[in-house]
């Protein structure tokens, strides 16, 4: 299936925030989203500051364990218009040899 038809029941102007835009899920989503014709902003939330990647992107800071950088988050994706897709990439795959994927 390509990403075109992926998309395919989103609207045609859809706009996307993706949290943990800086991981290898996240940044990969980012791309694919960014790359797609139906695609009009993609919202990037990051722990750290990242240069956005395309125009459509826009690089944004969070931290998950702080409730009012998510509440912020919320806020500034809201005035813009409807978000159609969020897309949480957050989280901890390995960490030293203590903790290791599956
Ligand atoms: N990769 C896989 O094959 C796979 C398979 C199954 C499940 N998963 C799960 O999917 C998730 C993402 O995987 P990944 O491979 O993309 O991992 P990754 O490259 O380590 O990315 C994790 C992301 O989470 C962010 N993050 C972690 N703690 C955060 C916090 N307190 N506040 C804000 N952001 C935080 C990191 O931000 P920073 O960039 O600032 O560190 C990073 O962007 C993990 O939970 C993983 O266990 C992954």
């Amino acid at each position: 299936m390509t990403e075109r038809a992926a998309l395919g029941s989103f609207s045609p102007d859809m706009r996307a925030v993706v949290f943990g835009a800086g991981g290898g899920l996240g940044g990969a989503i980012v791309e694919l989203l960014a790359s797609s014709p139906r695609v009009a902003k993609v919202y990037a939330f990051t722990r750290a500051s990242a240069p956005p990647v395309h125009p459509k992107v826009e690089a944004l800071r969070f931290e998950l364990q702080d409730e009012e950088s998510i509440a912020a988050a919320a806020s500034r994706c809201k005035p813009e218009g409807p978000v159609h897709l969020v897309f949480v990439a957050t989280g901890v795959l390995h960490a030293g040899a203590g903790l290791q994927p599956e």
